[in-house]
């Protein structure tokens, strides 16, 4: 039975493990997009909040967005931006392909270590185009698609080239890869 609470401990201390910020520090997301202070971030598959809480500190005048398809996950994410005091923050529980904000809502969306999790990621790219304002930038982290130690095995990871095919067809243009992480792809496209 699929565990739509997504409270699995382990899974939850591997999210919110500090080892995790020697190779995947959210600054260094930040550093690239640079974000204007009172911009509007949506944080795809948020998980326990790896990337939207560091964002709403850094940023306390921005909204950030943590959308999960767990109802744990999502409540997780919650009691910890309630306990950090970050009034900035608002969760959003989806369905897979869909969140429940208007178009134009965001300049901003991150997805990280989500996109090799996707079934069938193309309506989701779909998605995020709708809900970017115009220039909006998608940023996707996920595992790079090498043998480095940490990645996933081959058919759990997915090619750059394949991660571009799908923003293209989605309607994204300026398409980039940044040369940020030692473990993952980090891709941009401009709504
Ligand atoms: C590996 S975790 C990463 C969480 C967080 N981004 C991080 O880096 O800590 C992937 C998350 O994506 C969520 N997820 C999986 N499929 C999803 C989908 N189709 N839409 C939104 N979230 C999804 C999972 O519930 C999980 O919380």
């Amino acid at each position: 039975m699929v565990d739509t609470m997504g409270m699995d401990p382990a899974r939850i201390e591997r999210l919110r493990s500090p080892d995790r910020l020697e190779y995947f520090h959210p600054d260094r997301i930040w550093e690239v997009l640079k974000p204007a202070s009172h911009c509007t971030l949506v944080d795809i598959g948020a998980g326990v909040g790896f990337l939207t809480l560091p964002f709403a500190e850094r940023f306390p005048q921005a909204k950030a967005y943590g959308c999960d398809i767990l109802e744990g996950m999502v409540s997780l994410l919650h009691k910890d931006a309630v306990e950090r005091d970050l009034k900035n923050v608002e969760v959003l529980l989806m369905a897979p392909n869909a969140i429940a904000l208007p178009d134009d809502s965001a300049d901003f969306i991150v997805m990280g270590q989500l996109h090799h999790e996707l079934d069938a990621p193309e309506p989701l790219m779909v998605e995020c185009k709708r809900l970017l304002k115009p220039a909006g930038v998608v940023a996707i982290i996920d595992w790079a698609d090498a043998d480095n130690g940490k990645s996933p095995p081959v058919g759990r990871r997915v090619p750059v080239a394949v991660m571009q095919g799908q923003l293209e067809d989605a309607g994204f243009s300026n398409i980039e890869t940044h040369d940020v992480y030692d473990y993952h792809t980090f891709m941009t496209g401009k709504a």
